[in-house]
């Protein structure tokens, strides 16, 4: 990386929480657990919690740095002093750059509550490099203030305001000792430019001589990049109205980062920060032509900073100019896998034994977190908890249709009828189907997900760990009814439903904490309620979420989810979870680690199209633009939701291309499989999908020619 940027959350507690706007009304909403487990780890102990939490972290970003690269740490006043001390420790004394002060706000104005100090209105900014010969560097300049215009370039040529500066200067240096013109420069001074460059500025007629001969440089204004950067920065505030506000609370200006990445990389360098809250950086770094890894613990802040960054692409587009395609990454996924990951020399099978005791260990833990019995003698189910079976799905895997039949036919052996399935991902698409299935077989089966904070044993030892239903999403194709063979292949979706099922409190706690004559919102089973209660204690519900759209913050579609597998690379003979949480180079010592690719499982999702609210485009499209698939044929296309908590659910839709009735009107020699024809009045169809692999089928069928019989059936 050459340059890392981080603004890591010194203002404590400003960070996980966040108010959401519906319906006129404002709903707080609370850091999740992960979110508090954060906070607690940086500030449960005040600033030295602070300070270990990143010098872990900026160890890892040293080492992550080119030898030429830069880094710039964002603190305050609260945390600067000690964290100069960190940087100064990890990076060396002799790597320290500058201490930038930027000004953050006009005016504090805590002054008429009484404050006895100063006004705190500056942020410091650290600039570490990772070694001392920092190569990669490129001065930045200010504009002249009007105060420096008037005061310096106070003469004029041809309309053109100029000033007069001497061409001496207090060192020598180079060819600056000669005579010009019959003049030398006054004692103790020399020539500040070469003979060859005197005579350019002579040809261009830019030197002035005074009445004792002496010549000057006439620097004209309209030739000036301006001044060159200094450590103060008060010209880049963010205005609370400014365009480029994405309503988040600790959002740093568009300007601040323009300088730190101009002056610290070039293009197609590659810029990070890993605490990167509403995506500044990387939005910066994408119209500046760097590439780009932000990282943020907070899902609201990756989700703001995707939709940031595809409105920055939007802009790129529409001005016909190049931009990078960009992958979310959810880290819950390989947290697991590293978790079950085990390390060093092991034969096969004490590898095998150890991975068993793991996944035991593993398997515990979430029914410990579920707070559910656990089933030590039962082939499969491993718990019991309030009258239902549980069952925790495979830890590497989504849980699949497989899985949940298998689930079903292990309920019937036992006669039981109350299932609970707990995972980490469901294959796509699983549901709804899947359930009706289940309850049609008198069983009633619900998924649950594993949240990624059942690794914190504290959390689980605490039994704050909450399980939540799924999300449900619907989606459906619509075809064109046009002729044409491309209008054959062309296909809107449409989002047609989609629910939630979160809670935060209960309203009977809320009303229980509600003063007369106040109001609050909440969210309880789904639904976002403000709950008022009047004067004399007369309790209103409302509910504000009134449609299944006022979830839906951003939906996404990839017409063709499956062509893009998700591809991996691992240590050769080492399984998925070993390209995480790779064995240390020590754990090789004859050699290099060989790597080989593996397919993950999962494929990549393409936003290739979607709809988003942002703070001043609050509606949402509800059906997509057309899309023309490049041939016939059958294809999955992923629609991705992202409710207005940041959270995302996805479904898979089958896109059938056009189911066509053909007649078969030959039965002559007819061989292989029948299977798939029906009998109508008196004639024999087949009843397939338009694609090459009809006519395939009907050739080996020897049903050649077909007759079509329908469009669109
Ligand atoms: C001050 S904000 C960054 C704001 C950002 N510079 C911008 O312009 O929007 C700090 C961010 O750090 C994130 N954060 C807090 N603790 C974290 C951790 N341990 N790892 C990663 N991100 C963390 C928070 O979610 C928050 O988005």
């Amino acid at each position: 990386m050459n340059l890392i940027y981080i603004d890591p959350p010194f203002d404590v507690g400003a960070d996980f929480s966040m108010d959401i706007a519906i319906g006129g009304e404002t709903f707080h909403k609370e850091p999740n657990l992960l979110e508090q487990i954060a906070y607690r780890d940086t500030w449960g102990r005040g600033s030295d919690s602070f300070i270990s939490m990143i010098y872990e972290r900026l160890i890892l970003m040293r080492d992550l740095l080119a030898e030429d690269g830069s880094i710039y740490v964002h603190c305050d006043w609260r945390v600067n002093a000690w964290m100069r001390c960190t940087l100064n420790e990890i990076f060396g004394t002799q790597n320290f750059v500058n201490q930038i002060c930027w000004r953050r706000t006009t005016a504090h104005g805590d002054a008429k509550q009484g404050a006895r100090h100063f006004d705190i209105l500056d942020d410091t900014i650290l600039f570490f490099a990772r070694e001392d010969a920092r190569k990669l560097w490129s001065t930045q300049y200010v504009p002249f203030s009007d105060e420096q215009i008037e005061a310096q370039y106070n003469k004029f040529e041809a309309g053109r305001r100029y000033r007069l500066v001497t061409p001496t200067a207090a060192k020598p240096g180079g060819d600056t000792s000669y005579e010009w013109q019959g003049v030398t420069p006054p004692k103790g001074r020399y020539w500040a430019y070469s003979k060859e460059k005197m005579e350019e500025f002579d040809q261009q007629e830019k030197l002035y001589y005074s009445n004792t001969g002496q010549p000057y440089i006439k620097y004209y204004l309209d030739e000036r990049p301006g001044v060159a950067a200094s450590t103060i920065w008060s010209d880049m505030l963010l205005a609370p109205t400014a365009k480029e506000r994405v309503d988040y609370p600790t959002q740093k200006p568009e300007a601040l980062l323009e300088c730190i990445i101009k002056a610290s990389s070039n293009e197609g360098d590659l810029v990070a920060d890993f605490f990167c809250g509403s995506g500044t950086t990387a939005a910066v770094a994408e119209k500046l032509g760097r590439k780009w890894i932000a990282t943020d613990l907070g899902k609201f802040a990756i989700h703001t900073t995707r939709k940031r960054l595809i409105g920055v692409q939007r802009k790129l587009k529409a001005a016909d100019k190049d931009f990078r395609a960009f992958e979310v990454l959810n880290l819950g996924r390989y947290e697991r896998q590293a978790y079950l990951n085990v390390g060093g020399r092991l034969s096969p099978q004490q590898r095998e034994q150890a991975l068993a005791e793991k996944e035991r260990e593993f398997r515990e833990l979430i029914l410990r977190a579920y707070r559910a019995e656990p089933l030590d003698n039962d082939g499969f189910f491993q718990g019991k908890s309030r009258n239902r079976l549980v069952v925790v799905g495979p830890i590497n895997l989504p849980v699949g249709r497989l899985f949940v039949e298998e689930v079903i036919i292990e309920c019937r052996k036992r006669g039981a009828t109350r299932v609970d399935v707990l995972a980490f991902e469901f294959e796509m698409g699983l549901f709804p189907a899947v359930l009706g299935e289940a309850k049609g077989k008198g069983i009633d089966l619900t998924p649950k997900y594993i949240p990624a904070e059942v690794f914190d044993k504290r959390a689980v030892d605490k039994g704050q760990v909450v399980f939540h239903d799924i999300s449900f999403v619907e989606a459906t194709p619509r075809y064109t009814r046009g002729k044409s063979a491309r209008d054959k292949r062309t296909v809107q979706i449409e989002l047609t439903d989609f629910s939630v099922h979160y809670n935060q409190g209960t309203a009977e706690a809320a009303i229980a904490a509600l003063k007369d004559g106040k109001n609050g919102v909440i969210c309880d089973r789904g639904q976002l309620l403000k709950i008022s209660k009047s004067k004399n204690g007369v309790i209103r519900r409302e509910v504000l979420t009134r449609e299944w759209t006022d979830w839906v913050d951003y939906w996404a579609v990839d017409f063709d989810y499956q062509s893009r597998k998700e591809i991996i690379k691992v240590p050769v003979g080492g399984d998925v979870g070993a390209a995480v949480a790779h064995s240390e180079p020590s754990a090789h010592p004859d050699g290099e680690v060989e790597f080989e690719e593996h397919w993950t499982g999962g494929y990549i999702f393409e936003n290739e199209w979607q709809s988003f609210r942002t703070r001043k485009q609050r509606e949402l499209e509800l059906i997509t633009a057309e899309h023309t698939y490049e041939r016939p044929g059958r294809y999955t296309a992923a629609v991705k939701v992202i409710d207005i908590f940041g959270n995302d659910t996805m479904t898979l839709v089958p896109m059938g291309g056009r189911l066509i009735l053909w007649k078969q009107y030959s039965l002559w020699g007819l061989s292989g499989s029948r299977k798939g024809y029906k009998q109508l009045n008196g004639h024999r169809f087949i009843c397939t999908f338009e694609g090459k692999s009809l006519f395939k089928r009907q050739r080996r069928l020897n049903l050649w020619p077909p007759v079509r019989l329908s469009e669109n059936y």
